[in-house]
Formats: structure tokens, C-alpha cells, sequence
């Protein structure tokens, strides 16, 4: 019985505030609002508007396009997300340490639940990170052939499904014992170095930081004017090929080019005043982007038919310039703007998945092997490296849309169980100081939860299982071990005698 009381057994709030201020690591307070919008915008731009905007219009993989009604899909999806803002913002300024829905839902829901968000979190960062490498290796491709003439060769450049589905030659790659090789060295190659920068260690200022953010927003600027020089309205009939339930499916896989606005949580530690910065950096940095994703899919869609853009999925920004007849620099400065802003992602998901397997680590959920330290360069470098392996070896042999959907499914779960945390901490801590809190009693978390759940649904059959699977898993990995060695567990158990 006390066994499965443990499962709901939560941290406090103040011992995880606590926790955060004795560490001897209290980091300091020195970003303002601006510059935790900034992190927002650099955390989230990268290939979910550089690469799925294709998939999403063209529903290649699931039968039901959104076409130019993309937008519409964009909306639904800026909405579903707002609201997961709110409550993301409203827990972070009440629990301003460093942390995720993982640390949030430990104090909230307890040990389970904690555990399933930490594990969902991999599917978020590590497998969001397999499918923004392969956007990466896209787009380096092509900035490769229009800034220096260099074609990488295909069996080099793809996974082996996407050459087989492109009825490309597989007799024509070298066979090694007789097996054709096929795969994505690039996206490889960009995960072990920056495996490697972590290792030994960044410190990403946040002037850097923006340097980058406005980079990418300079070149998407280019685009968009480039997108209404080349505008044509024919391109724009069918507005809406699959009807609504295409705009559905739409807005769940371009839910991808949302995810990362709630890594803004993760500094709530190092700003000024947390109960101003972290909404205005959340929910400001989740406004900049939807209007900047509705101005790129207008000019994209726009310049060219969406069933076109079959041909150049992976790049599909490229593919519509290049349908325009665009002179190549601007096709290599697009395409560069792409490796910058999908190498900015990379870096903070790189970095954000080992600092979750060290939290949970931490917590004895994992084995502690995984919260090493190295001596020298102080960083979680047995993560990192794990991280780093796991993520170079799927982006070298996976498909960018199965990665992008598995990530966007256990996201979107993620986002339901922050939701109702903030229902259950407020139930169960009304009297808590709220600095920021959402107006409306339990609307708009439950509208939060109702809106998710329903791009959850866009996400088709093949998700779910693999999603079930995924889940499953990790609560057998729970079973065996985390549930038996956790920290907290510990603490509370009968001393002998
Ligand atoms: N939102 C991030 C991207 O689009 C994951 O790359």
C-alpha cells in the first residue's frame, strides 16, 4: 500500500525553491524580458518552419494536405499553444528555478507522473533533435551546391526509406558485404560536434543569442518579400485541398515549429524579476513566431503550387525559389539562414536533454552514473555524450516526418499533463502566492487541454502506437528501477529497527 502511495508522492515547491537557492551553483540574475524573448525565438525557429511547412501542405505521409489553408492550421496551433503558455508561464513564475514540466510535475503530480513527463521529454528534445538535424543536412546540402558547387551524393545525404521512396537507384550506391550504404552523414557530422562543443562546455551568452535570433529573422524577412514579388493568387486554388481535416493534420505537424517556446521556463532561475519576464518571454516569443510562421507560409504558398512541393520536402523554402527561378545567392542565403537557425535549436535541445536525464538522475529515477560531472569542463558529460550518440545514430537513418510527428505527439502529451498540474497545484496550494495567474478559474487550462488533445488526434494511428509503445517502455523501466531507488522514495521509508 505505502508502495503505491510513493507513486503520487510529490516534492514540495518550497524544497524545490530551496533546493535551487543552497545548491551553491545560484546563478545569476541578469536576463530581462527582452532577452528571454529572444531565447524563446532562438529556441524555436529551426526546421519546423524551414522544413515541415512541406509535409504539412503537401500531406505527403498522411493523405491529407493542408495546402495554402496552412495558415489557418498555423493559427489553431498558435491557439492550442497559447494557452499551455499561460499555464507554463504561470508555473514558472510561481516556481522560478531551473527546470521543465519534469521538475513542475514533480511538485505537482507526483513521482509517476514525473517519471512519464521525463520520459515523454526525450521524445520532445532527443527525437525533436534527430528530425532538426535531418532539416539541418537538408538545407547544408543545398548551401553547399549553390554557394560552392558541391553535390553530396544522395546515398550520403538521406535515410534509406526516403531513397527508396524516391524510386531512387539503390544498385548505383557502393554495397558493403553486400549491403547498399545509404545515410545522412551530415546530420551525423553537426551532432557530434556540437556533442562535442557541450562536452567541453558553452556558455551561450545571451548577446550571441540574439545576434542569431535576428540573423534568422532577417532572413526569413527576405523570404517573406521575396514570397510577395513572386505571389501568384492562382496558387492559391484549392485554398483548402483536404478540407478541415487536412488544416487539423497541418496544425498538429507544424505543432513542430511551435515546440520550444517552453524551454523559456528553463531560465526562469536567471532572470530579473520572474514574475514579469517569464510570461512576457513566453507568451512573447510564442507571438513573434506565429506571426512570423503566417507571414512565411503566406509568401511560400503563395510562390508556388502546393502539390509541387513534393519535390523538395525536406527544403521546401529552397524548392519554392528555385520554382521561381531565384538567383542563387538568395537560394544560398536562405539556405543559410536555415543551417543558423536549425544549428541555434540543435544547440539548445542538445543541451536541454542532458540536463533532464541528470535532474531525474538526481532524483535516483535514473542510475547516478548519469549525473556525472567532469572534473574539468563541470558538465554533465556522460549525458551529453549519450544524448549525442543516440540522436547522431537516428538522424543518420530515419525519416524527418516519422521523427517530427513522434516528437510532436509526445510533446503535445507533455503539454496536456502541464496543463492540468497547474488545475492540481491550485487545488492543492490555493493559498501559494501566484504572481502570475491565469484569469478565468479553469478555463483555459482545460482549454489548453481539449485544444492539444485534439491535435493530438490530427497525428493518425501509426503515432499513437509508437507513442503507446514508447510509454510503455518507460513504465516498465520505472517498474524495475526508479520506482525502487528514487530519492525521495528513500527519504521516506521506515528505518530498520
Ligand atoms: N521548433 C523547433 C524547430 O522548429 C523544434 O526546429
Amino acid at each position: 500500500m505505502t508502495r503505491w502511495r510513493g507513486l503520487w508522492r510529490t516534492k514540495s515547491v518550497d524544497s524545490l525553491i530551496h533546493e535551487s537557492e543552497t545548491r551553491g551553483h545560484k546563478l545569476a540574475r541578469v536576463l530581462g524580458p527582452l532577452d528571454v524573448t529572444m531565447i524563446g525565438i532562438g529556441a524555436v525557429i529551426g526546421a519546423g518552419i524551414f522544413a515541415m511547412v512541406g509535409e504539412a501542405a503537401v500531406g505527403a505521409s498522411s493523405g491529407h494536405p493542408a495546402g495554402p489553408a496552412l495558415i489557418v492550421s498555423f493559427i489553431l496551433t498558435a491557439v492550442a499553444c497559447g494557452f499551455t503558455a499561460l499555464c507554463y508561464a504561470e508555473l514558472a513564475a510561481m516556481v522560478p528555478i531551473s527546470g521543465s514540466a519534469y521538475t513542475y510535475s514533480y511538485a505537482t503530480m507526483g513521482e509517476l507522473t514525473a517519471w512519464i513527463i521525463g520520459w515523454d521529454l526525450i521524445l520532445e528534445y532527443a527525437i525533436g533533435n534527430v528530425a532538426v538535424a535531418i532539416s539541418w543536412s537538408g538545407y547544408f546540402c543545398s548551401l553547399l551546391k549553390s554557394a560552392a558547387g558541391i553535390q553530396v551524393p544522395v546515398w550520403l545525404s538521406l535515410d534509406y526509406r526516403t531513397f527508396v521512396q524516391r524510386g531512387l537507384d539503390l544498385a548505383a550506391v557502393p554495397h558493403l558485404f553486400g549491403l547498399p550504404i545509404v545515410f545522412n552523414l551530415p546530420a551525423v557530422a553537426i551532432v557530434a560536434a556540437l556533442t562535442v562543443i557541450l562536452v567541453v562546455g558553452v556558455k551561450e551568452s545571451a548577446r550571441f543569442n540574439s545576434a542569431m535570433v535576428l540573423f534568422k529573422l532577417a532572413i526569413l524577412a527576405v523570404f517573406v518579400a521575396a514570397g510577395f514579388c513572386y505571389f501568384r493568387k492562382e496558387n492559391w486554388v484549392p485554398f483548402a485541398p483536404g478540407g478541415w481535416k487536412g488544416i487539423q493534420v497541418g496544425a498538429a505537424t507544424v505543432f513542430f515549429a511551435y515546440i520550444g517556446f517552453d524551454a523559456v521556463s528553463t531560465v526562469a532561475e536567471e532572470t530579473k524579476d520572474p514574475k514579469r519576464d517569464m510570461p512576457i518571454g513566453i507568451i512573447g516569443s510564442l507571438a513573434a513566431c506565429t506571426v512570423i510562421y503566417i507571414l512565411v507560409t503566406v509568401a511560400l504558398t503563395g510562390m508556388i503550387p502546393f502539390s509541387e512541393l513534393r519535390q523538395g520536402i525536406a527544403e521546401p523554402l529552397v524548392a519554392g525559389l528555385a520554382y521561381n527561378n531565384a538567383p542563387s545567392w538568395l537560394v544560398g542565403l536562405i539556405a543559410l539562414g536555415a543551417v543558423v537557425a536549425n544549428t541555434a535549436v540543435l544547440l539548445v535541445f542538445q543541451m536541454g536533454q542532458p540536463r533532464i536525464f541528470f535532474a531525474m538522475s538526481r532524483d535516483g529515477l535514473l542510475p547516478s552514473y548519469f549525473a556525472k560531472v567532469h572534473p574539468r569542463f563541470k558538465t554533465p558529460h556522460v549525458t551529453t555524450i549519450w544524448t549525442g550518440v543516440a540522436v547522431g545514430v537516428l538522424s543518420a537513418f530515419c525519416n524527418l516526418d516519422e521523427m517530427a510527428n513522434l516528437c510532436n505527439i509526445g510533446t503535445l502529451f507533455a503539454f496536456v499533463l502541464v496543463c492540468v498540474g497547474v488545475l492540481i497545484l491550485r487545488a492543492r496550494e490555493p493559498r501559494r502566492l501566484r504572481p502570475f495567474r491565469l484569469p478565468g478559474g479553469p478555463v483555459l487550462p482545460l482549454l489548453g487541454v481539449a485544444f492539444c488533445l485534439y491535435l493530438m488526434l490530427g497525428l493518425g494511428p501509426t503515432n499513437w502506437i509508437r507513442f503507446g509503445a514508447w510509454l510503455a517502455v518507460g513504465l516498465v523501466i520505472y517498474a524495475l528501477y526508479g520506482s525502487k531507488k528514487s530519492v525521495l522514495r528513500q527519504a521516506h521509508l521506515p528505518h530498520p529497527g
